[in-house]
């Protein structure tokens, strides 16, 4: 019979067992709901609810049941539905009808809840660390090329030369930012929901402040109805993986685009490619292309969780069994592309020769040149066309701007001078954008520096 049969007096059918199932993926939980219902049985004997012989007894079963789940050794049906279930019978077969009392002043929807919270707590921490190792990846490889050169792009179309190190440094901003989202998500992570019972709190005199110091918990949620109906915490994590995808995806497409034979700005090592099945010559970028890729399911997980909430009348219903699927596969997602750009990211060949040759054969210093023009004292919006008409010029001559003599530039303006031609030089710009968050070699040292502090500091996160 069910744990809840008595009131029924059919059986369910095993299409419905099927349909309602969620031990084969809420199997996940296993961890969290041993170590949670543990802290419940000792919150029990602590307030004089159970005996503490008892509940030596059931923590006793409890331990050895999670030794049975890591070992797999317990098996899983659908007709026990859900994972809270699976052990609670485990129990009273191993010791009786004792284990029974364990889910005393307890429901499996406060019971889910903590589960929930429990592991998302572990979560977050794991993934502010592989965070880190990324960000530790790209520090790297930005100290190993301080000073190669390539255009910077806006539209995709070459705008103004840039430091490599300061393009990737980019992305390890954008990565702290991340990092520090989950971080902050970990708050709300933090809310002890057990007690809430059902929905209402429970008659007995339990002592949640016990069982939230037990289980190393921040907060207590203060609204049973609120503790066990809300998943916001879930959709934090989902919406901050998002978050998290898109800037990895962009940084994937940047890989991808310069390891093509178009820009040929990098090669990726052949450990992180693969081959053509008819076209010898091919490597192609797989792994950059998967986490663009992967970024699709991580929106839609969100997207899924936030729908199924939106129009939930309060408390729990069975609809929220859904939170989990995509929680979990945005969860390995998330790892899984963090773990493989970590060594990707770090062995990667950069071909500076071929970034700085991109840059001397453009106009992205046309910038430079006009405002050379604004120090020698015309209004920016006048050198912009002075230098627009001297780049049509060259466009037309086949020319270069740092081909031109001091005679052609006169035609276009008197002022112009020798030191006119310097300006062009691409190491000369990049080295004139020496204020904060500039692409200087100054700056972009300076930085790295923090970055390495905020890396180790990730890191260590929680630790
Ligand atoms: N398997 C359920 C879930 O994941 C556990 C809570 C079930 N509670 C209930 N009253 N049916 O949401």
């Amino acid at each position: 019979m069910k744990p809840w049969g008595g009131r029924f007096q059919k059986d369910t059918e095993k299409i419905v067992e099927d349909f309602t199932a969620s031990i084969f993926f809420d199997c996940r939980l296993a961890e969290e709901d041993i170590t949670g219902s543990i802290a419940h049985c000792r919150m029990l004997a602590k307030t004089g609810i159970l005996n503490p012989g008892e509940s030596e007894e059931i923590i006793k079963g409890l331990e050895e049941i999670r030794k049975e789940l890591q070992q797999g050794s317990l098996e899983f049906k659908a007709e026990l539905e859900d994972i809270h279930m699976h052990i609670e019978k485990r129990l009273i077969e191993k010791i009786g009808p004792l284990g029974g009392k364990l889910h005393t002043a307890r429901s499996r929807n406060d019971q889910v809840a903590l589960d929930m919270h429990l592991y998302l707590k572990k979560k977050i921490i794991n993934t502010v660390r592989l965070i880190s190792h990324l960000q530790k990846s790209l520090i790297e490889l930005a100290e190993n090329n301080l000073e190669v050169i390539m255009p910077g792009y806006t539209h995709l179309q070459r705008a103004q030369p840039v430091l490599f190190s300061h393009h990737l440094m980019a992305y390890f901003s954008m990565l702290s930012r991340d990092a520090c989202r989950f971080k902050d998500s970990y708050k709300r992570a933090d809310i002890m929901p057990l007690g809430a019972g059902a929905l209402a709190g429970t008659s007995f005199p339990i002592d949640r402040e016990y069982t939230t110091e037990l289980l190393g918990f921040g907060d207590i949620y203060e609204n049973s109805m609120d503790a066990v109906s809300d998943r916001d915490f879930v959709l934090e994590y989902l919406s901050n993986s998002a978050v998290l995808m898109m800037h990895l995806s962009r940084l994937c497409e940047d890989l991808i685009l310069w390891s093509s034979s178009e820009f040929n700005f990098i090669e990726m090592d052949d450990s992180f490619c693969t081959g053509s099945s008819i076209m010898p010559q091919k490597k192609n970028p797989d792994v950059a292309e998967l986490v663009r890729g992967k970024t699709g399911r991580v929106y839609g997980n969100l997207i899924s969780l936030l729908t199924m909430m939106k129009s939930l009348p309060l408390t729990y219903n069975k609809d929220m069994q859904e939170d989990k699927e995509g929680l979990f596969d945005t969860v390995d997602t998330v790892e899984n592309c963090l773990q493989v750009l970590a060594p990707l990211v770090k062995t990667i060949k950069v071909r500076g020769s071929n970034m700085g040759k991109a840059v001397s054969e453009d106009f992205s210093t046309a910038t430079d040149l006009a405002d050379y023009l604004v120090k020698k004292g015309i209004p920016f919006r006048d050198s912009h066309r002075v230098i627009g008409e001297l780049v049509a010029y060259c466009l037309d001559k086949g020319k270069l701007l740092s081909s031109l003599t001091l005679e052609e530039l006169h035609y276009f303006s008197p002022l112009f001078d020798k030191e006119a031609l310097t300006c062009l030089d691409p190491y000369q710009v990049v080295g004139s954008r020496n204020i904060r968050g500039g692409t200087s070699p100054r700056q972009v040292k300076k930085y790295l520096e923090k970055a390495r502090k905020i890396q180790k500091q990730n890191e260590e996160y929680l630790s």
